[in-house]
């Protein structure tokens, strides 16, 4: 299938080509617009912007679908595990079982850290947010790994800074909820599991080893597993623009850190917590927080709720929400919130406010009480998001590479000031 545009402008007709993907979505290719007419397109937000090709994620927020490399996020949930998706979304298929040993043996190997890292946790101040220490810690890690600060997106060098930044940032991430408490660092176990280390370094005290129990375990795996890539969102698009500069992974993902953490991205799952604990609390009926939520002369939103995307459920809150019962029932939890939230949810929905707008519950609805019933500190849920999101950031960073983009560069429709003269201070 192909197709052509014809645009029409002040007389002046161009025709832009139709660019068809494997789900016959349809793109214009405007790339020549500018040279051949001088205009650009003006597009806020890129809610219409297709910024590249990408053959790693596809999603129809229409109909709810989300597919890794083609499979389902549904079949990957039940039947896959996170380090094997992992595989997957970086390298393009499903790992032999040979490679798979490779690879979880090459993260098992990286997990510690230089032992000179300990004193930059030290420099943050007492109560520091996790996310900023990730974020600059990542960016640390790329000074003990100076052969690593390239380009290079294949080959051996790409597979051992893949390993670093996927084991290291566990071991980070706990240590930054730690240094946080005061806390002495737990050095990463040789015997357990990828999710199974990263419990036992939160959590494990000396001498007293904490009991990983499989349905924890399990549910972290499955919690980083719906969260391992979402094609061009906002941290992801972050990624690549940094790596565009052809600045190294390891500052590439630190920027991503950084978007990630803002409450309208993966900051929500921490949101989400406050506003159920805040309704919990202060006994607020759920139809008046609806009905703030709805109100557009305050701030107030529904926390875990709506999506660019997706304008119908997201399927990844649909896998979480049941899973969220069966852990709360594992751990004999009888979470307020959870009951709370499902009541939440069947309120908005039956509101035509949300109905009209396609607001569905997103994948932060559900998530924070998962994290929550297996002991996962409020100020960490976003650096769990982080951690899922690793392999997609990576294997975005390494297809905009590969596609030899050019240099992320928007333009913007000038609107301030025309030409005016220097007025000296004296005379203002
Ligand atoms: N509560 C109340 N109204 C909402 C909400 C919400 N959660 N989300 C969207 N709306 C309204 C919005 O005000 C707009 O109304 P109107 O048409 O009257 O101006 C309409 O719905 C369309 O929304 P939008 O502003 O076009 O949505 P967007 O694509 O710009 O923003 C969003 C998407 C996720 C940032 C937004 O839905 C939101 O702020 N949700 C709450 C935060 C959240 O849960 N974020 C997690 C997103 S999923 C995981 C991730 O990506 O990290």
């Amino acid at each position: 299938m192909s197709g052509k545009a014809i645009l029409d402008y002040d007389g002046k007709k161009v025709e832009l080509d139709a660019v068809i993907g494997t789900e016959n979505e349809v793109g214009l290719d405007i790339t020549k617009l500018r040279a051949q007419t001088g205009l650009i397109t003006l597009d806020p937000g890129f809610a219409n912007t297709g910024s590249c090709k990408s053959d790693i994620t596809f999603i129809n927020g229409e109909k709810g679908i989300l597919r890794y490399r083609g499979y389902a996020i549904e079949e990957l949930a039940e039947k896959s595990s996170f380090l094997e998706t992992a595989y997957l979304v970086l390298y393009g298929y499903l790992p032999s079982q040979k490679e798979l040993n490779e690879f979880d043996a090459g993260i098992a190997d990286e997990a510690e850290l230089h032992t000179s890292m300990k004193s930059h946790f030290e420099g943050f101040p007492d109560q520091a947010p996790p996310m900023a220490i990730l974020s600059s810690m990542l960016n640390t890690l790329a000074c003990y790994n100076p052969e690593l600060l390239t380009t290079t997106y294949e080959g051996e060098a790409f597979d051992t800074a893949v390993a670093k930044i996927m084991s290291k940032v566990r071991t980070i991430a706990a240590w930054s909820y730690r240094a946080s408490r005061g806390k002495s660092y737990m050095a990463p176990s040789p015997s357990v599991s990828y999710c199974g280390n990263f419990l036992h370094m939160m959590f494990s005290r000396p001498f007293d080893l904490y009991e990983i129990k499989p349905e924890v375990e399990k549910a972290i795996d499955l919690f980083f597993l719906l969260h391992t890539d979402h094609e061009q969102n906002c941290s992801t698009s972050t990624v690549r623009i940094a790596g565009s500069s052809h600045v190294n992974l390891f500052t590439s993902v630190a920027a991503g850190v950084g978007a990630l953490w803002g409450p309208l991205h993966g900051g929500a799952n921490a949101a989400v917590i406050a506003m159920l604990e805040n309704i919990h609390k202060n006994g607020i009926k759920l139809s008046d927080y609806v009905d703030a939520a709805k109100d557009k002369t305050n701030d107030t939103k529904l926390m875990g709720f709506g999506h660019r995307v997706y304008k119908n459920f997201d399927p990844r809150a649909r896998i979480l929400k049941t899973q969220v019962d069966n852990v709360l029932r594992a751990l004999k939890i009888d979470d307020p919130l959870l009951n709370i939230a499902r009541e939440l949810e069947e309120v908005a929905l039956s509101d035509e406010y949300f109905i009209e707008r396609n607001l569905y519950p997103n994948v932060d609805f559900y998530s924070g009480i998962l994290l929550k019933a297996i002991g996962i500190p409020v100020n960490m849920f976003t650096v769990m998001f982080a951690i899922g999101r690793m392999p997609g950031w990576i294997a975005n960073w390494r297809e905009m590479l590969s596609h030899n983009q050019r240099i992320s560069r928007p333009r913007q429709i000038y609107t301030g000031e025309n030409l005016r003269p220097y007025v000296p201070v004296v005379k203002r």
